[in-house]
């Protein structure tokens, strides 16, 4: 029997969060995942404030990683290995979780693993779910927006990315026109609720293109420009609904894309697609998506809800994945605002940026 049981701490964006994942013979037990929200301490200003988050996950970080071993009942004699995301994201704030993983591996010598965020989204599915590498992944965030074939552990290719804004950015910007507070994703699926969708006709940017690349801009600005006429309720629920049924086509036409792509050069064998990211905690996006594969034979999963935004038990899974197969850091590992998981594709189109932006940096 293998047993292996991680700590992941997660400090990348706007939420400070600590968990411990206990993985035995290749299945998955969440025994705690603590999630503290510094949501209230942006919405003032309409966005992430990268001091104000900095800050924030200093006062926060040793009481959540506390209340995650509390919670799993565990001593810190008990893991075989800390987690910590070591980047994309911003700066200040990975530092602050990075460092707090460092100070445990350290003075209990556990090994590190420094994890990118990127590669936390990808496994967090397998949290909840038995699903098997290799997989079509499409990664929607607030900071990203890609297609990627994920052979395993470090083993990611990218399909292809946004040209411009991530998806979950796009969401944001557009609550924002609407006068919808900040995080605007979850805002504007709500009031999109009872809205009607045919009423505004919104641009549909790249539809039928060859590659796997998403563009959210030209829908960003017509949005706004109805937004502005807008003076009344039924109106506003009418465009988020509008709004949200556009950016699911996109990604549903996109990874329509992706799957025929990635179908044959599986030779049509493994079928799987999967979405994660905050924006998959997003429902017609997942109808979309869960439709669009079932037309191409693949097979769907998205990570339970709490999985699909920020969290650190994706961290922690990623670590002791990393762990299983050796590969730990050194306490040098360094904190890097932009990581990208498919570093050659990185190196090879070097316009689709790799880190966070917008919105969410
Ligand atoms: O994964 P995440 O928590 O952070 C990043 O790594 O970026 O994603 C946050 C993003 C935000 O842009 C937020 O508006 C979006 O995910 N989001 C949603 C929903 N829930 C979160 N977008 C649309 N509908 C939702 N229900
Ligand atoms: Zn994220």
């Amino acid at each position: 029997m293998t047993e292996l049981t991680v700590l992941g701490v997660e400090t990348s964006c706007d939420e400070t969060a600590a968990a411990v994942v206990r993985v035995v013979d290749g299945r998955v037990q969440v025994l705690s995942s603590v999630v503290a929200s510094q949501i209230a301490e942006h919405a003032p200003f309409g966005g992430v404030v990268p001091e104000i988050a900095a800050r924030a996950h200093v006062e926060a970080v040793d009481g959540v990683i506390a209340k995650a071993m509390a919670d799993a009942g565990l001593d810190f004699s008990d893991l075989d290995g800390v987690a910590a995301t070591a980047g994309p994201g911003l700066v200040g704030g990975v530092m602050v979780g990075l460092s707090a993983g460092k100070a445990i591996a350290l003075a209990r010598d556990l090994p590190l693993m420094a994890v990118n965020h990127l590669e936390g989204h990808a496994v967090s599915v397998r949290l909840t779910e038995q699903v098997d590498y290799p997989f079509l992944l499409l990664l929607v965030s607030g900071g990203h927006c890609q297609l990627l074939s994920v052979g395993g552990i470090g083993a990611c290719r990218r399909l292809g990315s946004t040209i411009d804004d991530a998806a979950g950015e796009a969401f944001d910007k557009i609550a924002k026109t609407l006068g919808l507070p900040y995080p605007g994703g979850p805002a504007l699926e709500r009031l999109a609720e009872s809205g009607d969708h045919e009423r505004f006709s919104l641009p549909r940017a790249l539809l039928g293109r060859k590659d796997c690349d998403f563009s959210f801009s030209g829908l960003k600005t017509a949005a706004a420009r109805l937004a502005e006429r807008l003076d009344n309720d039924a109106d506003r629920r009418d465009l988020a609904a509008a709004v949200q049924l556009a950016i699911a086509t996109q990604l549903a036409e996109r990874s329509d894309r992706a799957m025929a792509l990635y179908a044959h050069e599986q030779g049509g064998r493994g079928l799987r697609f999967v979405v994660a990211g905050g924006v998959a905690a997003n429902r017609t996006v997942r109808a979309a998506l869960e439709a669009t594969a079932k037309a191409r034979g693949f097979a769907f999963a998205a990570p339970a809800m709490a999985y699909c935004t920020d969290n650190a038990a994706m961290i922690a899974l990623a670590g002791a994945e990393r762990l299983a197969l050796g590969l730990t850091d050194g306490l040098d590992a360094a904190a890097r605002p932009r990581w990208p998981l498919d570093e050659q594709a990185a190196r090879d189109n070097p316009t689709h940026l790799p880190g966070r932006k917008g919105a969410k940096a």
